[in-house]
């Protein structure tokens, strides 16, 4: 079996164009759509990572602003940027990139942000109607998961998912989305013994750890979906994701390609989250 491959920029593209027309309906009503985005620190992936969703926001029409601090920034002096994104009309989201130098508590920082604006689904209030059944805000990226199954009319009811990782981001919201959409979910952490005795069963097959090749062709069951979110890099330099994927694209039915899968979705969905809460406002 040769996967097909679910392509992330032709679905962002799909779901993008529609963006846009909402965007563009509440900017006539002079309520254009607003995301601050918060970067401290100079880590080159948030760089690029923070980069991408600014340059996103401009295509679709969302107003953006992006405020860049060194990485000696203090936590009160970010608690107080945060507070006045809180109290100002033209911003509708508000994004700080993770991870904040060592100094800073996150945790903080994220209860900081005012639940009706934190697009990232992050804080405690967000997660709590999520694991309830009633999400405010999805979290990006498994939200932009849930859309790639849809797009292939995936039957996610009655299956079996396995989410390899299980980081507040990725690993805990995306097993409570499958589970809310009716499928039976493991959660595999790094400790997990013979991790592929579980993905062996997987019909779903959701990676999201950080390491690279973590997933091997022998560890995905025939046809199934393999959804790469690592985003690593190989010995040449070259972007990969946690999949080894060659030989995983020879088991699986369908498979997510690194880059050009995820990644984009990701952006993709904070747009959709920030045009909500424009909507919402
Ligand atoms: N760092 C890695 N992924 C994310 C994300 O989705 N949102 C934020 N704020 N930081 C991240």
């Amino acid at each position: 079996m040769t996967a097909k491959i679910i392509d992330g920029n032709l679905l962002s593209k799909e779901l993008r164009s529609h963006v846009a027309e909402r965007a563009a309906v509440l900017t006539s009503k002079g309520q254009q759509p607003g995301l601050a985005v918060i970067l401290v620190g100079d880590s080159p992936a948030s760089q690029v990572y923070v980069r991408n969703k600014i340059k996103a926001c401009e295509d679709v029409g969302i107003h953006s602003v992006f405020e860049k601090y060194d990485a000696k920034l203090t936590e009160a002096e970010l608690l107080a940027r945060v507070e006045a994104l809180n109290h100002d009309p033209r911003i509708h989201g508000i994004l700080v990139q993770l991870p904040l130098p060592p100094h800073i508590d996150s945790f903080k920082v994220i209860e900081a942000i005012a639940a009706e604006k934190d697009v990232d689904g992050f804080h405690v209030n967000n997660a709590g109607l999520l694991m309830t059944g009633q999400p405010l805000f999805r979290p990006c990226t498994p939200y932009g998961v849930m859309k790639m199954l849809e797009s292939i009319n995936y039957p996610v009811r009655g299956a079996h998912a396995v989410v390899v990782g299980a980081s507040n981001i990725v690993g805990k919201p995306q097993a409570m989305l499958l589970l809310q959409a009716g499928a039976t979910v493991t959660i595999c952490n790094s400790k997990t013994r013979d991790l592929g005795h579980h993905t062996r069963d997987a019909d779903i097959l959701v990676v999201a750890t950080g390491k690279r090749n973590i997933v091997t062709g022998d560890m995905v069951k025939p046809g199934a979906v393999v959804i790469d979110v690592g985003m690593n890099r190989d010995d040449a330099g070259k972007l990969c994701g946690d999949v080894d994927y060659g030989p995983c694209a020879e088991v699986a039915g369908w498979i997510t390609p690194v880059p050009g899968g995820v990644g984009p979705m990701t952006i993709t969905m904070l747009l959709v989250n920030t045009i909500e809460a424009a909507e919402r406002h």
